[in-house]
């Protein structure tokens, strides 16, 4: 299928959205329509007044100190939106401020986690709130150049961003001297190169630098070793997009936004069985059942079977787990599962697990950058189980060792793909057992009697 094709199918399914009317207040991307993305309409909705106040350039204000900055962002309760929910200031008091040499900052809009579609969204219709979050967080960790790393399939996400900076570069928001103050910054866009692995945020910096996109071993972090091995700092666009709302209204109103340890709003990405697929702005703490309300609920009025609550590396959890949690990090944490990227996949009565783990772990095997045995070999042989159960040739001892490969993978790998292959599987195989050995008793019989 072409692009357009691609696209009208997507845009059919309402997936080609803004956050207008899929948002419950408080709304902090509000008020985006597609065209109102550029500098001047930015500006109408108060843009770069966050920059002003921080620099101090109002009548009688006083610049922020960048301790001030990253407290402000600590109190706030933001927490990493790319996948492992890391608060947001406490990594960024990790950097050192008095590094005498270059030190970076980059964002990481590489955007692979099958099921996210938010950070395109983001840097489509606002791209200057990430320019100016990305402004923020380089004046508070003192740090004068930057990169967004911008998936790379999607052109028109990389040509707008490249427009927006022109626009800012034109009015003083970037480069040297801001807005005449003594803080420089240059920010930079560019372009993904189209593999999943490549926003790890190691890889991206490898990729970044020019080689192939595969995970370094940590320690060392990157606030220590980062891009070129400088000090560096990468946050996800979502939470970039959140900090100028942060310094205008102050930490203590984002967290207000959500719940204690998970401030602000989230921006979620609906997908699957729901009559409207798209990308959703809620508070923090908000019920799943609200969320699935207004995604259209379940798509012609199905049941609901299950849900991939974080994008497809968080474990699957069964509806009736699902509709008593709310949509924040540490309710789906208790329930087992992860709020990762927070793309949100619904699974109707209709679904096959076995199909749908058939996929999964074709992705992750497809994805591994193979160099760690565990997760090159592991991902394989996952695949390849899950594949002979579907095609009705497994054996019953098939599920036992689906989750001892899984557990033997898990924590033995250099970066979190091998853990974010072997999760759903061990989820799948610990709420939906009973539908594998079905399978398995129904198509082959005899086997499963003389195991
Ligand atoms: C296999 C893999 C893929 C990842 N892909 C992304 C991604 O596409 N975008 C992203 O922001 N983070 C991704 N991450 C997480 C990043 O490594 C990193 O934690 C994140 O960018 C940090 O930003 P945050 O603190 O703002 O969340 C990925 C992690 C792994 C292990
Ligand atoms: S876990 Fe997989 S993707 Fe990550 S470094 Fe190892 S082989 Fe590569």
């Amino acid at each position: 299928m072409n692009t357009a094709a691609v696209l009208s199918q997507f845009q059919a399914a309402g997936v080609e959205t803004c956050f207008h009317d899929r948002h419950i207040e408080p709304q902090i991307y509000a008020g985006l329509n597609g065209s109102n993305w550029s500098l001047k309409d930015y500006e109408a909705r108060g843009g770069y007044q966050a920059l002003r106040k921080m620099l101090g350039l109002g009548e009688g204000a006083e610049a922020m100190t960048q301790d001030q900055v990253i407290a402000t962002v600590k109190e706030s309760g933001l927490r990493g939106r790319g996948g492992a929910g890391f608060p947001t200031g406490l990594k960024w008091s990790f950097m050192p401020r008095q590094f005498p040499g270059q030190k970076y900052l980059v964002c990481n809009s590489d955007e692979g986690e099958p099921g996210t579609c938010k950070d395109r969204d983001i840097l489509m219709f606002n791209p200057h709130i990430v320019i100016e979050g990305m402004i923020i967080a380089a004046y508070a960790m003192g740090i004068s150049v930057g990169y967004n790393y911008i998936h790379g399939e999607i052109f028109q996400v990389y040509n707008r961003f490249e427009a927006a900076l022109e626009e800012a570069r034109a009015a003083g928001y970037l480069g040297d001297e801001i807005l005449g103050s003594s803080f420089s910054f240059q920010l930079h866009a560019h372009h993904g190169f189209g593999a999943y692995i490549c926003g790890e945020e190691t890889a991206l910096l490898e990729s970044l630098e020019g080689k192939k996109g595969q995970p370094r071993f940590k320690p060392p972090f990157p606030a220590s070793f980062g891009l070129y091995g400088k000090p560096t700092t990468i946050n996800n666009t979502e939470t970039f997009a959140a900090v100028p709302w942060i310094i205008r209204n102050g930490g203590a109103s984002y967290l207000a936004c959500g719940k204690p340890n998970n401030g602000g709003t989230k921006i979620y990405s609906v997908s699957g069985d729901v009559e409207k697929p798209g990308n959703y702005e809620v508070p923090m703490g908000t019920p799943f059942a609200k969320l699935l309300e207004l995604a259209g609920g379940v798509r012609q009025g199905r049941q609901l079977k299950a849900v991939i609550p974080g994008g497809s590396s968080s474990p699957v959890l069964p509806a009736a787990i699902m509709m008593e949690c709310t949509m924040d990090y540490d309710s789906i944490a208790k329930a087992g599962s992860m709020l990762g990227s927070g793309a949100v996949i619904v699974m109707d009565d209709s679904r096959c697990m076995v199909e749908s783990l058939k996929r999964l772990s074709y992705f992750y095997m497809h994805e591994s950058c193979g160099q760690c045995t565990p997760c090159r070999e592991g991902t394989g042989w996952l695949w390849r189980l899950v594949d002979r159960i579907h095609r009705g040739e497994g054996h019953p001892a098939d599920m036992d060792v689906l989750d001892s490969v899984a557990s033997n993978i898990m924590g033995r790998t250099i970066c979190a793909l091998g853990d974010a292959a072997a999760m759903p599987v061990r989820a799948m195989v610990k709420h939906f057992r009973p539908e594998f050995e079905a399978l398995i008793q129904k198509t082959n019989p005899q086997t499963a009697a003389s195991a």
